[in-house]
């Protein structure tokens, strides 16, 4: 089965542009989608990193359900097909304790985090079906889907969820050649990642660096992940050496959950 095209959600900066990077480099033509306008600079930019790449941008919400849809019809439209999709877009939650988390708020990560890669993988899917060529569907999870952390929910609650969509889309795609894994991050070098930590030091009262300080000492390997670390593991995902790999969560956190 010959993996050419792919769309990756979230990509307009973080893990996700690090994931769309490495693809377009590994010979694939990309569509990016993010809610941040921004997206659309990046796409150009990476149809740089290799001769003859071609790369789109497609600005909304995963979220929603026609816009997912479009994207998807104007991928294939732009690029004849689809054989592989990143469900990376997301937010981090509330982080609240439970007693004092607005509903909205918490439906809201579910929103983006759950159903976004529900509605996306839906409309991948039916056109890997209607291809016939097979494919593969990756999904960002998380170590707080793994393990409940105190203090954010509807986080822990997407990121978890995500484990069993993977697992029964797994099942329901094995039939057409589709395979579909969860990679689960750690702590990564991100906005996303320093913007916890920031408001995290806040509510301790310490140093931003103190705060990064105390989370890098506590990774066995050392140090924090990278959107290159991620996006090896994709690589890999998305080779023939992976063709045996389905409903499967990887780790990709430095060792700092086992499982
Ligand atoms: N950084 C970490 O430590 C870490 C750890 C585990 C899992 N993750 C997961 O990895 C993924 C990427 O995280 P990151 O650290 O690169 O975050 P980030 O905030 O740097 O990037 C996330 C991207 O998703 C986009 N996005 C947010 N909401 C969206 C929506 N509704 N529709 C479309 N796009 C949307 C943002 O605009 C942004 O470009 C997320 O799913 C996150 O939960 C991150």
């Amino acid at each position: 089965m010959n993996l050419e095209r792919a769309i990756v959600t979230g990509a307009a900066r973080g893990l996700g542009e690090a994931i769309a990077r490495r693809l377009v480099r590994d010979g694939f033509d990309v569509a990016l989608l993010d809610v941040s306008p921004s997206v659309k600079d990046t796409a150009d930019r990476l149809a740089g990193v290799r001769e003859g790449a071609r790369t789109c941008a497609f600005v909304g919400d995963v979220a929603d359900e026609s816009f997912c849809d479009e994207a998807v019809r104007l991928t294939v439209a732009e690029f004849g097909g689809v054989e592989a999709l990143v469900n990376n877009a997301g937010i981090g939650g509330p982080a609240s304790p439970s007693v004092e988390t607005l509903v909205a708020d918490f439906r809201r990560v579910l929103d983006v985090n759950l159903v976004g890669a529900f509605i996306m993988s839906r409309a991948v899917a039916r056109v890997m079906i209607d291809q016939a060529t097979g494919g593969l569907i990756v999904n960002i999870g998380s170590i707080f889907g793994q393990q409940a952390i105190a203090g954010d929910a509807a986080y822990a609650v997407s990121k978890a969820g995500i484990g069993l969509l993977t697992q029964t889309l797994a099942l329901e795609l094995a039939p057409s050649g589709i395979r579909v894994n969860t990679i689960a991050p750690g702590n990564m070098a991100t906005d996303m990642h320093f913007d916890h930590l920031r408001s995290l030091a806040r509510e301790r009262g310490v140093a931003f660096e103190t705060e990064v300080e105390e989370v890098r000492r506590a990774i066995p390997l050392g140090r924090h992940g990278t959107g290159d670390d991620v996006a090896g593991a994709i690589a890999w995902l998305v080779s023939s050496d992976a063709a045996y790999v389905t409903g499967q969560t990887i780790g990709v956190n430095g060792g700092v959950l086992l499982s």
